[in-house]
């Protein structure tokens, strides 16, 4: 038994167990090594209003506010964005305490060094160079492993959740702790809390091209869908505009580098191959457009002249680009790009999940005991399209809010509630070598598919072509999960279907256009779907 077990090792989850160390035990699962996260990757920074005399100058609360309202094209909550983006100075100072080392101004450098994004009317994103995420997953993690009462156990990969009503309890549904492959005796342990906190980020894998790890495959979202929790808002999937084109090469690694936004941030300008700046004849704000659009106009373009990709032309920020974005200039160096002498052939690949598990503003979800913060959750922050760098803020800011609220509803020490026993996992037949290829064979069919029917346009026609599929894709990754061993490709093949089974949905409940779900068939926005987008298995 562990006061609080959490899910997932990138900045929500990390942040959450460093501060709860201090109210009780704390365990920490990862599927695989720690550093293993789309936290780690993130590059543009984290955005923050900080206090007056740090801030770029006229930049207030009112103005993050409004950009990041307008970004979610109206589906934002706005009490909730108001708050977690009123924390943001707090959180800054907290990894800073960590040992985060952020950006100076290199004239100042009492002030930190702020870029700007697309979507962003001020400078106000803090970052350590072009490798943010890594800057902090590593301070966390430092501090982490040097905390008292805090367990960090690497490899473990949750399997689902355990819950009253998944034992047959008629009694308030509640959560008792998980089920959880230990990768390296292959065995199935119980681990027992009844706080659990979900951190287990996003499903970026559920597409072909996506700039996420190969960790983002939905896994928390969909043991919380598999538990009953309620789930909102899973047709609003980001795609980023600027992920590196490279058909050539053999990793997955070359074929979803991302070009933060950042490089626009500081001029870079987004071309086609006749040097025309494309995205001004659609925004005024052109390259620097928030994401939806840009993805969007990108899309057409390519769609228009039947190019494989577009350019980013960095050219003019001359010795300025390496100097600040040196690990995006190595990386393309290595694979035979110099962005300095010739522009950079992008695409747009599936990026972020504004949905997920819903909550409330303290991390909240529909299950007693079971809390989710970060990407894997849905609080309200990102409405219909995330404004860049808010969500390793909101990764952050929902760390503390939740600690809060489960210390005030189910302080450790204090458990009335009985504790049921819970059966050993069921163990399945060996699986022959040979099924695996179909696994793969599998996994491939879904994210094709994904990215052939439901990506930055969609219609009708097309999601219920992906909704056919899916259905079949799901009953034979049934009849793998329910006869052999259990497997970490089968589980996150699992989980990757019924993550996109949950975004094929959502989308075609939605017969509208809004931020990032835009459709053919219902080209406008309209009033009547001025709300969240709600799934809920039983
Ligand atoms: P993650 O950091 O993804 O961590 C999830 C953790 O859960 C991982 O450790 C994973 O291994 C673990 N896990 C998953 N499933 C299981 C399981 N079944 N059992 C056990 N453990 C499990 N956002 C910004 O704000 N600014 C940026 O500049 C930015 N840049 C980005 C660049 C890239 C390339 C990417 C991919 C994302 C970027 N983002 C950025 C988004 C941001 O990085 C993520 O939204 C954020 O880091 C999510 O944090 P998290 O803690 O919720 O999840
Ligand atoms: C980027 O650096 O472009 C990513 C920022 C984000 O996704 O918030």
């Amino acid at each position: 038994m562990t006061d609080f077990l959490v899910l997932g090792s990138g900045i929500a989850g990390l942040s959450f167990a460093i501060k709860a160390a201090a109210h009780g035990s704390v365990t920490v699962l990862t599927k695989g090594r720690l550093l293993e996260s789309n936290t780690a990757w993130a590059q543009g920074g984290i955005s923050a209003l900080l206090p007056p005399e740090l801030r770029e100058a006229g930049d207030t609360l009112e103005k993050h506010l409004a950009d990041t309202l307008e970004a979610g094209a109206g589906l934002c909550n706005e009490e909730t964005t108001r708050t977690i983006l009123s924390e943001a100075a707090e959180t800054i100072a907290e990894l800073v305490d960590w040992g985060t080392a952020f950006d100076r101004d290199e004239e100042d450098p009492s002030r930190y060094s702020l870029g700007k994004e697309g979507g962003h009317s001020q400078r106000r994103v803090l970052h350590a160079k072009d490798t943010t995420g890594h800057e902090i997953a590593e301070s966390l993690i430092a501090t982490a492993r040097k905390t008292p009462n805090l367990t960090l156990l690497e490899n473990h990969f949750a399997i689902d959740l355990v819950t009253t009503a998944k034992l047959g309890s008629a009694t308030e549904d509640r959560v008792l702790g998980a089920y959880v492959l230990d990768k390296e005796n292959e065995e199935v342990k119980i681990f027992r809390s009844n706080r659990v906190v979900l951190a287990t980020g996003g499903c970026g894998k559920t597409y072909l091209y996506t700039t996420n790890p190969d960790s983002a495959t939905g896994d928390g979202l969909a043991m919380a869908w598999r538990a009953g929790a309620t789930i909102a808002n899973m047709e609003f999937v980001q795609f980023h505009p600027t992920c590196f084109y490279n058909p050539g090469a053999s990793g997955p690694e070359g074929r979803s580098f991302l070009i933060s936004e950042a490089v626009r941030g500081e001029g870079a300008l987004l071309i086609n191959s006749q040097g025309h700046e494309f995205v001004k004849e659609v925004h005024p704000l052109g390259s620097l457009a928030p994401r939806d659009i840009v993805a969007r106009a990108i899309d057409q373009e390519l769609k228009k002249t039947g190019a494989p990709c577009v350019f980013l032309d960095v050219r003019s920020l001359g010795e300025h680009f390496a100097e600040r974005f040196p690990f995006i200039h190595q990386t393309l160096l290595d694979y035979g790009h110099d962005a300095t002498r010739e522009p950079i052939p992008v695409v747009p690949a599936a990026h972020y999940q504004c949905g997920g598990v819903q909550t409330d503003i303290e991390g909240k979800t529909t299950i007693r005991g079971l809390f989710a913060i970060g990407e894997v959750a849905c609080t309200g922050l990102h409405g219909a399209n995330r404004l860049a760098s808010n969500s390793l803020l909101e990764g952050n800011v929902m760390a503390r809010r939740a600690l809060a609220e489960i210390l005030r509803l189910y302080p450790p020490g204090k458990e009335t509630l009985p504790a049921p026993d819970i059966p050993p996992w069921e163990y399945g037949d060996t699986a022959p070598p040979d099924e695996l290829v179909n696994i793969y064979h599998n996994w491939d069919e879904l994210r094709r598919t994904m990215q052939d029917y439901v990506s930055i346009v969609r219609t009708n026609n097309r999601l219920r072509r992906a909704s056919t599929r899916l259905r079949n894709l799901r009953k034979e990754v049934r009849e793998f999960y329910w006869g052999n061993q259990v497997n970490p490709d089968i589980l996150e093949l699992r989980n990757l279907v019924a993550c996109a089974s949950l975004i094929i949905d959502c989308a075609i409940r939605r017969k509208e256009s809004r931020g990032i779900h835009y459709t053919l068939d219902y080209p406008e926005k309209r009033e009547d779907y001025n709300h969240d987008t709600t799934l809920r298995r039983f």
